[in-house]
């Protein structure tokens, strides 16, 4: 038994975590993939088919988008090199973007990272029409909810919708864990709920919760849960903060009540209770003829450059390309444990869930961070800062334009596919 500490916010404690952190990172857990069967289920059926049976959507501008065909695995695939397609938007024709991901205007000189696209072995991703995408959300609600890299890809989505609605038809508010990005003449929203652990927890605070001392309450979802009900498209995760410490603190009792005893559990025990827990909430809560549920699989981090064959490397700082061989067995560090067990708990759930398996084909893009081009503690990284990559260097979160358009792409496959 275990007493809450009480001062965990004090200025210095992100400097101790990234120290804590990096150091953890080099006990890894690498399960094999090849143990994993593919679960790729691609409801295609209700959309027209051409002659030769591939699946198709109108647009306005009666271009046809071709659709993937129904159960082709859209993770297994390769990067490839295209300029023409990609990014899909600028960065600088972005305006809301925030100055984390904003990687060029922060002063990186490579952009190369912006130019890869994913292809499916078997199919290809659909192309993307940002006026398709939002004509399918008209009347809609469409939420991230959970860490900061979801927060990374709700910007992403914000950036890939944007460009088609014109200034003052579109807007930005936050209020409390709440962000809402709202398109007036189609009455859609575009949505962010921070909950890093997707139950209650000592880090909920939407703008104070660089917390080192983490400690949840895994039976707990249904007070962040009242945000996510009626919601049209609902896209969730959680890894990130379970990182920083091989075990868990579960609270006894609750924060209400003012308790502060914890026990300390094993991370997939954890991780289990509060995946269960988020099930049971989406079984009860989710009327799944309304409501497409999405759980996103861990978004990797790039700490140890010897992992991917390069000695010389300073954690993801000087990466400007991805992995190419993908025969390499990948070794980035990713505790596979989680992947396990948030694959197993969405396939067996009654309402469907359509896991993104974006985890691997996520681990081959250590080009594609933050890195030194970002923000911390709401400041840009000073000069000093910049030349200290082995401290300072984010290789958790990602550029925009980037990684993360691609995780919205295989949202966009879903979205536009449904009646
Ligand atoms: C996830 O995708 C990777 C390739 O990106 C594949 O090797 C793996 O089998 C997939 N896992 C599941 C559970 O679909
Ligand atoms: C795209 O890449 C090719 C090959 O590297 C290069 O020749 C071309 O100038 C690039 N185009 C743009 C628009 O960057
Ligand atoms: C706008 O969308 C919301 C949420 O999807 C819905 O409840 C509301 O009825 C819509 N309003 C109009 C005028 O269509
Ligand atoms: C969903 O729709 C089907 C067919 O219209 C209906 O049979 C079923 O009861 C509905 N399910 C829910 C949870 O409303
Ligand atoms: C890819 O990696 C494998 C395994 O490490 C290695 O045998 C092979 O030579 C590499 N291929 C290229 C083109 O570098
Ligand atoms: C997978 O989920 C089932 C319940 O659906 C559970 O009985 C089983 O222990 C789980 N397996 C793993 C490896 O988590």
């Amino acid at each position: 038994m275990k007493q809450v500490g009480g001062g965990g916010r004090k200025s210095n404690c992100l400097v101790i975590f990234s120290v804590v952190f990096s150091l953890f990172l080099f006990r890894c857990f690498v399960y094999n993939f090849e143990d994993l069967k593919s679960i790729a289920q691609f409801p295609f059926s209700s959309t027209p088919k051409t002659q030769d049976n591939k699946a198709i959507v109108e647009q306005e501008d009666d271009e046809e988008v071709e659709l993937p065909p129904e159960g082709c695995d859209l993770f297994t695939g390769e990067w490839v090199f295209d300029n023409v397609t990609h990014p899909l938007y600028r960065e600088e024709e972005c305006k809301f973007l925030t100055a984390q991901v904003t990687c060029m205007k922060n002063g990186r000189q490579d952009s190369l990272y912006q130019n890869w696209r994913w292809k499916p072995r078997d199919c290809s991703l659909p192309k993307f029409k940002a006026r398709l995408l939002v004509e399918k959300l008209r009347g809609k609600r469409l939420m991230f909810v959970g860490d900061s890299l979801n927060r990374n890809q709700w910007e992403s989505m914000i950036c890939l919708v944007q460009s088609v609605v014109p200034k003052g038809r579109k807007s930005l508010t936050k209020t409390g864990s709440l962000s809402v990005f709202r398109i007036k003449d189609y009455n859609a929203t575009v949505e962010f709920y921070w909950a890093p652990f997707l139950v209650e927890s000592n880090s909920d605070d939407p703008d104070t919760h660089s917390i080192l001392n983490r400690i949840i309450m895994p039976e707990s979802i249904t007070k962040h849960g009242e945000h996510w009900k009626g919601v049209d498209y609902l896209i969730f995760n959680t890894y990130i903060w379970w990182m920083n410490t091989a075990a868990m603190k579960v609270l006894r009792g609750s924060f209400d009540e003012g308790s502060t005893e914890y026990d300390e559990i094993e991370r997939p025990a954890a991780y289990a209770r509060v995946l269960w827990t988020w099930s049971a909430w989406v079984e009860n809560n989710v009327d799944p003829n309304r409501t497409m549920v999405f759980f996103n699989s861990m978004s990797p981090l790039h700490i140890k450059s010897v992992n991917w064959g390069n000695p010389n490397g300073i954690k993801c700082a000087l990466e400007t390309v991805p992995i190419l061989n993908t025969s390499m067995p990948l070794k980035a560090g990713t505790d596979h444990r989680l992947f396990v067990i948030a694959e197993n708990v969405t396939r067996s759930m009654k309402v469907p869930v359509h896991f993104l398996n974006i985890t691997t084909l996520s681990e081959y893009r250590k080009d594609a961070h933050t890195s030194l081009y970002t923000i911390r503690q709401g400041k840009m990284l000073t000069d000093e800062q910049k030349a200290d990559p082995a401290t300072y260097a984010d290789c958790i979160h990602w550029c925009l334009p980037g990684l993360p358009d691609t995780w919205n792409e295989f949202l966009y496959a879903h979205i536009i596919s449904r009646s």
